[in-house]
């Protein structure tokens, strides 16, 4: 794996991989801290692409705590072995002054997406998302990127801003991953004490109990979720930021379940902050 820290460098790598007639590049943008989820999508997007660029850049413009920035902590070393273990061809991964020089001034914003949910607890997080998405894009030149769905809202954000900006990238759906247990992978569970994981399975398992109660035939919103908030009440201190079914497409909170539909979860345990989520189709 070629590991490169300028835009400058990997501009030259990307003229010589075109010159050698590998035609499509996918991409896997990331924050470090790789683990098996992150490992999965880019394992997916092989399917998709001649190549694979994989980026790791913490940043800073989505965290709308700076505590939280100054607090993520990545081993670089670690996620370049992992990536290379998983045959990634070139990795991205420059400083911060490379993507925002001093004089930055542009933002992006996927305005009624980024509203409700993440957007209306973190605000600017997602033109934080946007922008960096549009720089990553603009740099790496991919042919088809790749976002898992366990950030359902990213997904559908970046969806929509590669639409509305007409830029030639096929955006690529990465499928949720779970451990064995049902939890949902996330970089946060290693925050989880023993304790916080048990009480963290009981998001899954809502969820998995809503999936069952739809397949029985439910199809009043308010009573999934009631589901799904009923097994997250079995925690010793439940924080749920919120437990809502919505319309795939626009996000918008629906009451009763036609068409394609997303049950979203954020509940906090330990602290931390665990997304998950469920779709629903009709058969
Ligand atoms: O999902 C993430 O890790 C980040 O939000 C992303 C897409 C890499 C942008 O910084």
């Amino acid at each position: 794996m070629k590991t490169c820290t300028t835009i400058a460098h990997y501009r030259a790598l990307y003229r010589e991989v075109k010159s050698s007639g590998q035609r499509r590049i996918g991409f896997v943008p990331t924050m470090g801290a790789l683990h098996e989820g992150h490992l999965s999508l880019a394992r997916a997007l092989k399917h998709h692409c001649d190549l694979r660029v994989c980026s790791i850049f913490v940043n800073p413009t989505q965290f709308n705590d700076p505590k939280d920035y100054q607090a993520y902590v990545i081993n670089l070393q670690n996620d370049q072995r992992l990536l290379e273990q998983e045959g990634v061809d070139i990795l991205f991964a420059p400083d911060v002054s490379e993507i925002y020089p001093r004089g930055f001034q542009t933002t992006v914003k996927v305005s009624h997406l980024s509203a409700p949910l993440e957007g209306a607890l973190r605000p600017g997080h997602f033109e934080g998302v946007a922008t960096v998405c549009a720089i990553l894009f603009s740099i790496i030149g991919p042919d088809c990127a790749i976002f898992g769905e366990k950030d359902f809202q990213q997904l559908r954000l970046i969806e929509q801003l590669v639409s509305d900006l007409k830029l030639p990238v096929e955006i690529v759906r990465g499928a949720l991953i779970r451990d064995t247990d049902g939890l949902a992978l996330s970089s946060r569970n290693s925050r989880l004490s023993v304790k916080g994981r048990e009480h963290a399975l009981l998001i899954s398992r809502g969820l998995f109990a809503a999936a069952e109660a739809f397949q029985a035939g439910e199809r009043d919103a308010f009573c999934l979720e009631q589901i799904v908030r009923a097994s997250i009440a079995q925690m010793s201190n439940p924080e749920i930021d919120y437990v809502t079914v919505v319309d795939e497409e626009s996000l918008a909170p629906v009451s009763t379940l036609v068409g394609r539909c997303r049950l979203l979860v954020v509940a906090r345990v330990d602290g931390v902050r665990l997304l998950d989520n469920l779709a629903f189709a009709e058969a």
